[in-house]
């Protein structure tokens, strides 16, 4: 159980996210993502998600740098489909020649010849799954990808999608406040043999337990833009959390820790992947794989933090609008 297997690779159940060493979060340099990178493949982490959007680039470019020479000791999982446009700015756009483009320049960042998950970040809502699939099942055929995944599409979606094509992973938001994969996809990952890649596991902090006060986050971070931080919301979400901390605390285990255990007690192929600037921390959110949970203790940490207790939405309305599984959920 400590263990799934994407696309024919074994990998722990337990991945790294890439992102906040480049981008959203508080501040990471160079040296330290070096560091981290390094010290997290020591301690047996397996599988490196990072995007061509995270820094514009900045995150693979770190990647080759710091843990190029060791690309045989991970599994290696990039996104097209959301990137630096030619004005510079963010852009969702699926078009295939813009996808194989993206491609090509994630591989070159990177180092590498073959990225061995590459997924949609976005479905574009202008172009067809089934154009964007094209675009991606070509790159599988040219040996540059191993296997396709999505990431945050509705089910409906992920079905046009599977009746083309094996989708090795479908990446969402899922964690205790962020619960709509359940909502459909996961029935599908079971059905089809799909890793269920679990982003924000930890709520993007608030269930790390450190970040008490959003006063001391830049005017720059990301969690500004989000109604669940935003005053008021933040401090409700705060008192849940620490509701939780406060019993996490009585099973002798770390807030992150329930949060993770609780994820991965959801279903034997969900692979939440955390992302942490810190080498104590990530041996920390690691350590939940040894986390033993009994039905009622999954039960309390479920009830304790959840979507009904947890006060404004994810993201932003126009965030929102951009996500294919929450336009999804406002039309059914
Ligand atoms: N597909 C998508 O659209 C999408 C969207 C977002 C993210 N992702 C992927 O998912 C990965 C993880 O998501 P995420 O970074 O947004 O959220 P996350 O892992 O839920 O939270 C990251 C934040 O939590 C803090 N943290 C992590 N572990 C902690 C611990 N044990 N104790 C205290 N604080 C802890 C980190 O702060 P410190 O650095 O200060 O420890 C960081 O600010 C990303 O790196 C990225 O690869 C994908």
């Amino acid at each position: 159980m400590r263990k799934l297997t994407i696309a024919g690779y074994e990998v722990n159940r337990i991945g790294y996210g890439c992102m906040g060493l480049s981008q959203a979060y508080e501040p990471c340099d160079e040296t330290q993502g070096i560091d981290t990178l390094n010290a997290v493949l020591d301690m047996g982490y397996n599988h490196l998600d990072t995007a061509a959007l995270y820094g514009f680039g900045a995150n693979e470019n770190l990647l080759r740098k710091a843990v190029g020479h060791r690309r045989n000791e991970y599994h290696l999982a990039s996104k097209c489909g959301l990137f630096k446009n030619a004005e510079g700015k963010r852009e969702i756009n699926g078009r295939p020649e813009v996808l194989k483009q993206t491609c090509d320049d994630s591989l070159s960042r990177l180092g590498v010849e073959h990225i061995d998950l590459y997924y949609l970040h976005r479905k574009d809502p202008n172009v067809p799954i089934e154009e964007s699939l094209g675009a991606l099942i070509e790159l599988k055929d040219a040996g540059k990808i191993g296997a396709i995944g999505l990431s945050e599409v509705a089910p409906d979606t992920l079905q046009r999608a599977l009746d083309m094509t094996p989708i090795a992973a479908l990446q969402s938001e899922y964690s205790l406040w962020s619960r709509l994969p359940e909502e459909g996809v996961m029935d599908l990952c079971r059905q089809h043999n799909i890793a269920l890649v679990a982003y924000s596991p930890v709520a993007r902090g608030l269930l790390g337990g450190a970040l008490r006060d959003m006063d001391s986050l830049a005017s720059n971070d990301l969690r500004h833009t989000m109604p669940r931080f935003q005053a008021g919301n933040f401090e409700a979400n705060l008192e849940r959390v620490d509701a939780l901390g406060r019993y996490a605390a009585s099973l002798g285990m770390s807030l992150a820790q329930a949060s993770l255990a609780w994820l991965l007690a959801q279903a034997p192929f969900i692979l939440p992947i955390p992302g942490t600037r810190f080498e104590a921390r990530a041996l920390e959110n690691l350590q939940a794989l040894d986390v033993e949970l009994t039905p009622e203790q999954v039960e309390k940490i479920g009830e304790l933090v959840s979507p009904n207790n947890i006060a404004g939405e994810r993201y932003n309305p126009a965030i929102m609008r951009e996500v294919d599984a929450e336009k999804w959920r406002w039309t059914t």
